[in-house]
């Protein structure tokens, strides 16, 4: 059996009906669902539901042998994972975003820029590859507020329609990278449930194509 990682929330429909179109099909409506465990129609496969930041984590240490997951948290993670294929969904940037004409990536008042995020790794990477000296706000959400209260001068987050930013008077200042759904696979499993990996990879290939 196969155990699959799947993140609670805006990734679960879209990953839901990708495995659904590769014959993997869960008897129960995981969506509305308060059980974290789920055995597919067939047998072969678990999935468990996890939190986004949490997909990498379960898939690294083998408690799950796959994971679908975000490229940003994926990023953020620093896990070391297999990630065969983009699974075409859940598109987004990941910027630097601040005040509507604030026009540098830099514009504090401070030597010290103070940046907002639930994505600190990938900030300090960011700023240090860049010789900025930053100071790193984490937050787990509404990360938008901050420089508009006075919490932080920038912001780096997830940007899919820019609505978020628009209607809180911010724009991007300077897109760090490009995310959307991978399929993550642990490196041991890769080795010791081959047939099984690969029969999974090349159903989804066959769907996404
Ligand atoms: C994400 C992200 C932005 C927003 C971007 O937040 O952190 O706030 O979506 O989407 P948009 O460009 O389409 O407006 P999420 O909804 O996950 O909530 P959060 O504030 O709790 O992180």
């Amino acid at each position: 059996m196969l155990v699959i990682a799947l993140c609670k929330g805006r990734f679960l429909e879209p990953s839901l009906n990708l495995l659904a179109r590769t014959d993997i099909r869960f008897s129960e409506d995981i969506a509305s669902s308060r059980k974290l465990i789920f055995d597919s129609e067939n047998g072969r496969y678990r999935a468990v539901l996890v939190k986004p930041a949490d997909v990498p984590t379960y898939v690294e240490y083998g408690a799950a042998d796959i994971g679908i997951a975000g490229r940003d948290v994926i990023l953020e993670s620093r896990a070391d994972l297999l990630q065969p294929l983009d699974l075409n969904f859940g598109h987004c940037k990941i910027a630097v975003a601040g005040p509507k004409g604030a026009n540098s990536i830099n514009g504090s008042d401070h030597p010290t820029i103070r940046v907002a995020t639930k994505y600190p790794h990938i900030t300090l990477d960011y700023y240090n590859s860049r010789g900025i000296p930053v100071e790193i706000i984490s937050l787990s959400g509404s990360i938008e507020l901050a420089p508009l209260i006075g919490l932080a001068d920038r912001i780096v987050d997830l940007v899919e329609t820019g609505r978020t930013l628009k209607e809180n008077g911010l724009e991007i200042l300077e897109v760090i990278a490009e995310s959307s759904a991978r399929l993550l696979i642990n490196r041991a499993g890769y080795q010791t449930k081959r047939d099984e990996v690969m029969n999974l990879i090349q159903g989804l290939e066959k769907v996404i194509r």
